[in-house]
C-alpha cells in the first residue's frame, strides 16, 4: 500500500457554534478555536474538522451556506480564518473544512439569482421540474417545493431551505472547484465533504444516493482540485456499503482519501422510521461490520474509525451503562485507536460527555423538531415519541463544550445558543486536567501508543479477530513481523472471563484477573 502522510492524522472534530466563545455573543467563535490550540496540542490530535463556519442563515446550523468564501459574523471574520489555519499549522495541525456542495442555503446569491426566472443564466445551477414526484426529504416532507413565480418545483434532499444544487451542470461544478481552490489557496489541508453520495442524483429515476455520475464528478473535484496536494479528503456517505466504499477510497481511481460509512450504526435503525425507533445494540452484529473492513483484501481502501459526530447521540450514553461513563468512555477510545484507519475524536467525547435532557420546546434542530411531530401524527404515544427523540436527536452533541465548572461551562459569559449540560459541575476539562486517572489522560495515553514505536503496526499491519463469537468481547489481535498487540474490549457492565497473556501496555482499571471488568479494555503486547 502507498504510504501518505496523512494515514498518521488523528482527527477532532470541533463543532464551532458550541466550543469556545471568546466574543461574548453566545456562539463559539473562530478565536475560541485558536484560545483551545494549546488544549489541541498537548491532547495529540493532528487535524481540525471544523463544521461549517460560512456565512449562513443558520437553518440547519450552518450546513445551509450563502456564501462559501465568507466567514459567517457569529464566527468572525476571514481574516481570523487565515489566522487559525497559519498558528495551527506552526504546531503540526491542519485545518479540515466542511464542505457542503450538495446544496446551498436559499439565501445564496446563485439561488436569489435562480429564483428570478426560467431565464435567469443562474437558474441551471439549481434543479427545477414541472412537475414532482414522491421523492421524500431526509428532514422528513416531500422533497420538492413549489415556486409560484415560475410556476416550478425545486428540489432539496433536506429543508426547503437548502436547495440542492445541479451537478450535471458543467459551469456550476466550476464554480465549486474555484471555491475549493480558494480555500486550499488560504492554507485549508483537508475537506470533509457532506452527504457526497447525492452528488450523481437522478430525481427523475428516483435515485438520490450513487447516481450514475456520481464518481466521474468526485474524480473531476480530485482532478482539479486536491488531487495534486497532499491533502486529506473524507466524504460522508450514509448509504456506501464494502462495493460502493471502495469506488470511492480506491487509490488508483483518484477520488478520496477515505469515508465515513454509517452502516454499523444505521444497521440498529427501524426500515420505516429510521433512527427514531432503534433496536439494542449487538456486538455481534457490530463486529462483523467493523472487522469486514479491517480484513487484509480490503487494506487499501483506507478506513474511518468513529463513534460521535454533531449528528450521533453522544457515544457514551449510546453504548455505555451511565454508572459506567469513565471506564466506558475510555474503553470506546481506545476499542478503535488500534484499527487501521483514521480516528477521529469529536468534540467533548476526550472527557466523557454526555447526552442531554431537552424539553420538547428547547430543541434547536431542525430535524429533531420535525421528527416528533411526524411521529406524533403518525400516532405514537407521546412518551414514546419524547423517549425515542431524546435519544437520538442530534442536539444531545451538540451542546456547549464544558471547559470549567463555572456559569455556562466557561464555553461563554453570555447565555449560550443552546442549552449547557448541567453535569459540566462534574464533567470538565478543568477537573479532567488535574487528575492522572481522567478520560483526558487516558485518550492521550492512548494517542502517544498509537504514535509510538506500534504506529506502523497499527496503520499497515495484520488483523486478526479474536473471540469472534463473543457476545460482549470485542477483541483483535495485530501483527507485523515480530510485533504483535491484543485489544481486548467487554462491551458489558458485567465481568466477563476472558484469558489473557502478554505485557500490559494499556488498561482502564489498576488490575487485571480472571474477568475482565465492566467496559475494561486491555492492550497487551506480545
Ligand atoms: C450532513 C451533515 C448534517 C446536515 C446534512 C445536510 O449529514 O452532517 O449535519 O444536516 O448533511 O447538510
Amino acid at each position: 500500500m502507498k504510504k501518505h502522510s496523512w494515514h498518521k492524522d488523528i482527527v477532532y472534530q470541533i463543532y464551532p457554534k458550541s466550543f469556545n466563545d471568546t466574543s461574548g455573543n453566545g456562539y463559539g467563535d473562530i478565536n475560541g478555536i485558536i484560545e483551545k490550540l494549546d488544549y489541541l496540542e498537548e491532547l495529540g490530535v493532528t487535524c481540525l474538522w471544523l463544521s461549517p463556519v460560512f456565512k449562513s442563515p443558520m437553518k440547519d446550523n450552518g450546513y445551509d451556506i450563502s456564501d462559501y468564501r465568507k466567514i459567517d459574523p457569529i464566527f468572525g471574520s476571514n481574516e481570523d480564518m487565515y489566522n487559525l489555519i497559519s498558528q495551527a499549522r506552526t504546531k503540526g495541525i491542519k485545518i479540515m473544512l466542511d464542505l457542503v456542495v450538495n446544496h446551498t442555503s436559499d439565501q445564496h446569491f446563485w439561488f436569489q439569482e435562480a429564483i428570478k426566472g426560467k431565464d435567469n443564466p443562474y437558474r441551471d445551477y439549481y434543479i427545477w421540474r414541472d412537475n414532482k414526484n414522491d421523492l421524500k426529504s431526509i428532514f422528513l416532507g416531500d422533497a420538492w417545493t413549489y415556486d409560484e413565480k415560475s410556476k416550478q418545483y425545486y428540489f432539496h434532499m433536506f429543508a426547503k431551505e437548502q436547495p440542492d444544487l445541479n451537478w450535471e451542470n458543467p459551469i456550476l461544478r466550476n464554480e465549486i472547484y474555484d471555491m475549493m481552490n480558494f480555500w486550499i489557496n488560504h492554507g485549508a489541508e483537508g475537506f470533509r465533504m457532506d452527504v457526497i453520495e447525492f452528488l450523481g442524483k437522478e430525481p427523475e429515476n428516483m435515485i438520490t444516493s450513487d447516481g450514475k455520475n456520481l464518481h466521474e464528478y468526485i474524480h473531476e473535484m480530485n482532478q482539479q482540485t486536491f488531487g495534486k496536494k497532499d491533502i486529506i479528503t473524507v466524504g460522508e456517505s450514509w448509504s456506501a456499503t464494502d462495493e460502493t466504499s471502495k469506488l470511492y477510497t480506491n487509490p488508483n481511481r483518484k477520488e478520496l482519501s477515505m469515508i465515513f460509512r454509517f452502516d454499523q450504526i444505521t444497521t440498529f435503525w427501524d426500515d420505516k422510521y429510521g433512527k427514531w425507533m432503534t433496536r439494542d445494540f449487538d456486538l455481534l452484529e457490530y463486529k462483523n461490520i467493523i472487522f469486514s473492513r479491517q480484513k487484509k483484501e480490503n487494506h487499501k481502501y483506507w478506513n474511518t474509525l468513529f463513534l460521535g459526530s454533531h449528528d450521533l447521540p453522544r457515544s457514551v450514553s449510546q453504548y455505555v451503562d451511565p454508572s459506567f461513563r469513565k471506564v466506558g468512555a475510555k474503553m470506546l477510545f481506545a476499542c478503535n485507536a488500534f484499527l487501521s484507519g483514521t480516528p477521529f475524536i469529536y468534540q467533548g467525547d476526550e472527557i466523557g460527555m454526555t447526552n442531554l435532557h431537552f424539553d420538547i420546546d428547547e430543541y434547536k434542530d431542525i430535524e429533531a423538531i420535525n421528527a416528533h411531530n411526524m411521529l406524533l401524527d403518525e400516532g405514537f404515544d407521546k412518551d414514546i415519541v419524547e423517549k425515542n427523540i431524546l435519544k437520538s436527536s442530534r442536539d444531545n452533541a451538540r451542546t456547549p463544550m464544558q471547559w470549567t465548572d463555572t456559569l455556562y461551562a466557561g464555553f461563554s459569559d453570555e447565555k449560550p445558543w443552546t442549552k449547557v449540560n448541567p453535569n459540566y459541575t462534574i464533567i470538565n476539562v478543568t477537573k479532567e486536567q488535574n487528575s492522572k486517572d481522567s478520560i483526558l489522560a487516558f485518550y492521550k495515553k492512548v494517542i502517544r501508543l498509537r504514535k509510538s514505536e506500534f504506529n506502523d503496526l497499527v496503520l499497515y499491519g495484520d488483523f486478526e479477530a479474536l473471540n469472534r463469537e463473543h457476545k460482549s468481547i470485542l477483541s483483535y489481535q495485530r501483527k507485523q513481523g515480530e510485533k504483535v498487540i491484543k485489544v481486548y474490549c467487554n462491551f458489558s457492565s458485567q465481568e466477563t472471563q476472558c484469558s489473557i497473556s502478554g505485557n500490559i501496555i494499556l488498561n482502564n482499571y489498576d488490575t487485571l484477573d480472571q474477568n475482565l471488568k465492566p467496559y475494561q479494555v486491555v492492550v497487551v503486547k506480545i
